[in-house]
């Protein structure tokens, strides 16, 4: 199984790291623009490979696709991230441009690629990613649910004083601070309803941490977070590696589903050998529908940009 990561910054760095010490496929090809840089990434990261115990072959290449040949998966984090004060919408007049000419790259080597987007706006990158490669919509995925709902779990565990590995919970919806959905209602600590220990007052405002999660690292750290986006792809990329077919919310095509159309946006799938093997329509109370038709409206709105952009 091979892995193919572009973008050796700080996202593509620690994403190729944790699938690298997860020991689950035999190569992962770290790629960057930037000469040099993504060689350097995969000799460091290799050098940790005696002290982490993990065998993955990890090597770099400068902007040469010829090296990502016959990846199974991809991961496409390059483009810029954003600074503080910065929405993720902000960067599509200079990231759609990467994204397009790297899946475009990609295709051209691996035919057969599964995509995962990273790169901001990302439900706008995943969309215009499935316009201009035309490939089966079963092999584009968007990573924003699948990093959302860490940090909703972290905030619930926060707020439960209990550990995360007890939370069970889901964030929808589009990946920005007003478009996320986390589904309070259906959120449990061990089976038990989240609802049945905290007030309302405290959901809401669990609810609004998560919403704000990427900003709030993002004035914290001056550039946008790493640690958790890279673990998220790494999760996403062991389950279809290893056909694990478990349910993570991510950023797919609908034609219908959840009564949306023509627009990518975080709804559970399973992921398996083949990426989305099905996407999962949960009932949704009314407010929940509510938010779930204005997130894509906003992501619409969004994606309508790449047309005065002539991507
Ligand atoms: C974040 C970026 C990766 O939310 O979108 O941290």
């Amino acid at each position: 199984m091979k892995v193919t990561v572009v973008g050796a910054g700080a996202v593509g760095a620690s994403c190729a790291e944790y699938i690298a010490i997860k020991n689950f496929v035999s190569e992962v090809v770290i790629l960057d623009i930037k000469e040099n840089f993504a060689e350097g990434k995969a000799m460091d990261l290799m050098q940790t490979s005696s002290l982490n115990s993990f065998d993955t072959k990890i090597s770099g290449s400068t902007n040469d696709y010829e090296k990502t040949a016959n990846s199974d998966i991809a991961v496409i984090t390059s483009g810029i991230p954003r600074k503080p004060g910065m929405t993720r919408e902000e960067l599509i007049g200079i990231n759609a441009g990467i994204v397009k000419s790297v899946s475009q790259q990609l295709l051209k080597y691996s035919p057969d690629v599964i995509l995962i987007i990273v790169s901001n706006p990302m439900d706008t990158m995943t969309f215009l990613t499935h316009k201009i490669t035309g490939i089966p919509k079963n092999r584009i995925i968007g990573m924003g649910g699948a990093l959302d709902s860490a940090r909703f779990k972290y905030r619930l565990a926060e707020a439960l004083e209990c550990p995360i590995s007890d939370i069970d919970g889901m964030v929808i919806g589009g990946h920005s601070d007003k478009g996320m959905i986390p589904l309070t209602r259906l959120a449990t600590r061990n089976s038990i309803r989240v609802s049945d220990f905290l007030s309302e007052d405290r959901l809401s405002q669990v609810l609004n941490d998560t919403k704000v999660g990427g900003a709030t690292l993002t004035s914290m750290l001056g550039t946008s977070a790493w640690y958790a986006p890279g673990a998220a792809v790494s999760a996403l990329v062991h389950a279809i590696a290893c056909d694990q077919k478990k349910i993570f919310p991510c950023s797919s095509y609908l034609d219908g589903e959840y009564g949306l159309n023509d627009l990518c946006i975080g709804v559970p799938v399973v992921l398996g050998s083949s990426g989305i093997e099905r996407i999962v329509e949960i009932d949704l109370d009314e407010s929940e529908l509510v938010a779930l038709k204005d997130s894509a409206d906003a992501v619409k709105k969004t994606n309508d940009l790449l047309s005065d952009l002539k991507i």
